[in-house]
């Protein structure tokens, strides 16, 4: 049990160094922000991502403490479905679902530091019993001690090859050992087959799902170049960044914080994944067709921009090309965010408060291009949303594909004839995707589907590979590094 596992990124911690009672003291410190962390996601909804950090703050954990807290918490909440059917093995036949829940977080936490991170199993057992008992109580505390010797008592290679032995089924398999709902395991399936790839991908793309993706950075057109931006890395961060795989627009971080760089906290510069930076750019890379009088762009429109990492880069180019940018969005704290994101762009760029869905009936035709980068479920961000495999549900479906329609919709209204709207979802759920197009486009006769793979090629200066047969564009963590985003470019007949 000595070797990191993936999945696991965490520091070592409780052996093979020195060990004295002020850094035992900081490890308990980083273990309870971690159980109060998994408690604030598991009882108040709470993302991990926002109260995780906060919690470290408020505490004064820093360096490598802050990060054996936040590999705690992102290992224990990513790899739950792994640990729970391993855990299950262990309980002498007591369902997990009849456990306290604080006691099944805590041990799934020590199930974390067991087989996932290189902490020693005595080292891990105990502590995690210290927890059990000071949150939940004595008699807790023996039941975990008895669950985790039990964990501890083979590697993770070897539990693997029992859960193989045990679930014959592949894609139950798949979904324990890579720790994704069954559900959404079924629908990545469903994706991965509609874009004609090879079904062993799927393996390859919950794995991916499960490694946390490398921080990218924006670099805004007109307001940073990517090569001032690498000079400010290095610099501010004493590393070097290095260019994205595409996107002329993407610089890569291997660590550091990005808000200490000048131009993040400017707003010249954002943390944003290379696929969400593609969509963005295809879309102003898309042709539009002269409108009937022949007059220059001059407004486009984002209709869902919240919290406004494209409205930035949409802005930034807009700026470039002398059009305006309304950022419309419906949730006043959102729009908030959206100003900020877009602070350095106040000229080019006008926020608004709305629901997009009726954007179309008060504006028609007024727009050349409209982005519709729809509330969706998300299953293609799932690496840098740890928690949010477990808390969506497939009856989330309904409402949220009722919405895309009526969105898109709203922007097929809002765009003007020769004018382009980009659908864009970060869910490879077909339900969400080409579904949501082609019953949007049902007996329609006004609107032409766009080759995005075309826009994309203009976009990056160069072909993108593994993007299928078009027309629409579907990208994949495990291909191309980049969250599940997916493109429709759809132009209004002029
Ligand atoms: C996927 S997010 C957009 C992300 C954004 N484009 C970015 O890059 O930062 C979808 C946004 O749509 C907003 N939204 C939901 N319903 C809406 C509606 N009816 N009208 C406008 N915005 C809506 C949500 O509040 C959320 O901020």
């Amino acid at each position: 049990m000595s070797e990191q596992r993936p999945g696991s990124r965490g520091p070592r911690r409780g052996g093979g160094r020195p060990t004295g009672p002020r850094r035992r003291e900081a490890a308990d410190a980083a273990r309870t922000a971690a159980a109060d962390t998994l408690e604030a996601v598991a009882t108040s909804d709470a993302y991990a991502n926002l109260a995780l950090p906060k919690l470290l703050r408020e505490r004064g954990l820093t360096g490598r403490d802050a990060a054996f807290a936040t590999e705690l918490v992102y290992g224990t909440l990513r790899l739950r479905g792994r640990y729970d059917a391993i855990l299950a093995r262990c309980t002498n036949g007591r369902p997990l679902d009849q456990l306290d829940p604080p006691v099944l977080d805590l041990l799934r936490m020590g199930a974390h530091q067991i087989l996932g991170m290189r902490v020693p199993s005595h080292a891990a057992v105990s502590q995690t019993v210290n927890l059990v008992r000071a949150r939940v109580g004595t008699g807790a505390s023996g039941f975990a001690n008895a669950v985790l010797r039990a964990v501890g008592r083979q590697d993770l290679d070897t539990w693997l090859a029992q859960l193989r032995e045990e679930i014959p089924d592949d894609g139950a398999y798949l979904a324990a050992v890579e720790s994704h709902p069954a559900w959404v395991v079924r629908a990545l399936r469903s994706s991965l087959r509609a874009a004609d790839r090879p079904g062993a991908e799927l393996a390859e793309l919950l794995e991916a799902d499960n490694t946390p993706p490398a921080v990218t950075l924006v670099a805004r057109p007109g307001l940073v170049s990517t090569e001032e931006l690498a000079e400010q890395v290095t610099q501010t961060l004493g590393e070097r960044g290095t260019p994205g795989s595409w996107a002329p627009t993407a610089l890569r971080l291997a660590g550091g914080d990005p808000a200490s760089l000048p131009a993040v906290r400017d707003a010249l510069a954002g943390v944003q994944d290379e696929g969400s930076q593609l969509v963005a750019l295809a879309l102003a890379a898309a042709e539009t067709l002269p409108g009937p009088d022949g007059e220059q762009e001059s407004r486009w429109l984002d209709l869902c921009a919240g919290p406004g990492g494209k409205s930035a880069l949409l802005g930034a180019i807009a700026a470039e090309r002398e059009v305006h940018l309304l950022a419309n969005e419906v949730a006043p704290h959102r729009a908030r965010l959206v100003r900020q994101s877009t602070a350095a762009l106040r000229e080019s760029v006008d926020v608004r408060t709305g629901d997009g869905r009726e954007v179309g009936e008060a504006e028609p035709g007024v727009y050349d291009r409209v982005l519709v980068d729809a509330p969706c479920t998300g299953l293609g961000a799932l690496r840098r949303r740890p928690e949010s495999r477990w808390r969506r549900q497939p009856s989330d479906l309904p409402g949220l594909t009722s919405l895309q329609r009526e969105l898109l919709g709203s922007a097929l209204e809002a765009v003007r004839p020769g004018g382009v709207v980009a659908y864009v979802t970060c869910s490879p759920h077909l339900a969400e995707t080409s579904a949501v197009v082609e019953d949007v486009l049902r007996g329609r006769e006004d609107v032409t589907r766009l080759d995005a793979r075309e826009a994309l090629t203009v976009a990056t200066g160069t072909e993108v590979p593994d993007l299928g047969e078009g027309p629409d564009v579907q990208l994949w963590p495990h291909l191309h590094g980049t969250d599940a985003m997916f493109l429709a470019l759809l132009r209004k007949n002029a």
